[in-house]
Formats: structure tokens, sequence, C-alpha cells
């Protein structure tokens, strides 16, 4: 049986990144990984443990993490599950802790998730174009990589050694 599935919702791959550097040191722990795009998750049955991301647009999930948690609650609440979500850009990026957007809150709650982890964004001033820029700026936001890989790859391995004592292999 595959152990730990590693779910993620985004638009231009920053959120993608994460979840293969997360499977990446949950692999490295010794754990059997399989990275899917969240839209791509027909079942969680087939895993032990379940990571599931997104990233953040205009304060919501994306909607195929969101569906993946819906369509799967019952599955998912008989399973360890850990969800992060990434976004912030700008000053302070690596440590803004940003809480859920209510409808997932309350699927969280529903499946017993673990607490969840924010993770800095990555804009890219290619992919954001017209008046978004403008906006992104008003609300403190600058394009860059704010992504903090040393503290996604820890975070990564206490996951890692959580799925370890929770579920036998
Ligand atoms: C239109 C737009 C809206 C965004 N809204 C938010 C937001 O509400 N909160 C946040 O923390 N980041 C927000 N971001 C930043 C993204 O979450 C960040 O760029 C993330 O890394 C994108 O991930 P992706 O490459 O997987 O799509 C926004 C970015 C864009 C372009």
């Amino acid at each position: 049986m595959t152990a730990v599935l590693v779910a993620y919702a985004g638009r231009h791959g920053g959120t993608r990144q994460i979840a293969e550097v997360i499977a990446a040191e949950l692999g490295a722990a010794g754990l059997s990984v399989e990275v899917r795009d969240a839209a791509d998750v027909a079942g969680v049955e087939d895993y032990a443990a379940v990571v599931i991301g997104s990233a953040l647009y205009y304060h919501r999930w994306r909607p195929e993490a969101v569906r993946l948690l819906e369509r799967n609650a019952r599955a998912l609440a008989e399973r360890p599950v850990w969800l992060f979500h990434s976004g912030p850009c700008g000053p302070g990026a690596a440590t803004h802790q940003v809480s859920l957007p209510p409808n997932v809150a309350l699927l969280a709650a529903r499946i017993d998730a673990e607490r969840t982890a924010t993770f800095g964004g990555k804009l890219d001033p290619a992919t954001v174009r017209g008046l978004i820029p403008r906006l992104l700026a008003s609300s403190g936001r600058r394009a860059g990589d704010f992504r903090d890989w040393d503290r996604i790859k820890a975070w990564a391995r206490d996951v890692g050694r959580r799925v370890r004592t929770r579920v036998s292999l």
C-alpha cells in the first residue's frame, strides 16, 4: 500500500513545488509517497496518511482542494491529515500565519485535521498582469519567491515522524 498522499492545488506551480519538496522529505524518511494534483485524486482509501495543500487566492483555497476535502471527508476523518497553504508574499511572508478560510476550517474540523501550516508564496510578475499588480501592492504583497525551503523541509520531516508513530506501515 502507498503510505502517504501529498495533494496540492494552485495555479502557477508554486504550491506544486512545495508539495514535491514535502514528498521528497517524506520519501527520504523511508515513507512511500505519491504527489498528485488535487483535481486528479479520485479517493484517499489507498493512503495511510494525507497531506493537502492549496495556494491562497483572494483569501480562499483553490476549489480543487476544497472539493477533495468535501468529497472524501469520511475517509479523511479515518486517517491523519495535515494541511498547509501558501500565499503570503512581501515583508514578513516567511513568518506570517494565515487562518484557514471559514469553509476550509469547517471541513478541517470535520476530519479532525492537524494544525495548518502557512508557507510564503511565490508571485511571478510575468503571471500577474492588468489590475492585479496594483491590487496586490495595495495589500502589501510583492513579486518574488517567499517560500522558505528550510522551514518547509523541517515541517515535512516533523510530519514524517508523526506519520511513523501514528500509522503502522
Ligand atoms: C490574484 C492573486 C490573489 C492572491 N490572493 C492571495 C491571498 O488572498 N492571500 C495570500 O496569502 N496570497 C495571495 N496571493 C499569492 C499567492 O497565493 C501566491 O502567489 C502563491 O504562491 C501562488 O501559488 P501557485 O503558484 O501554486 O498558484 C494571491 C496571488 C494572486 C496572483
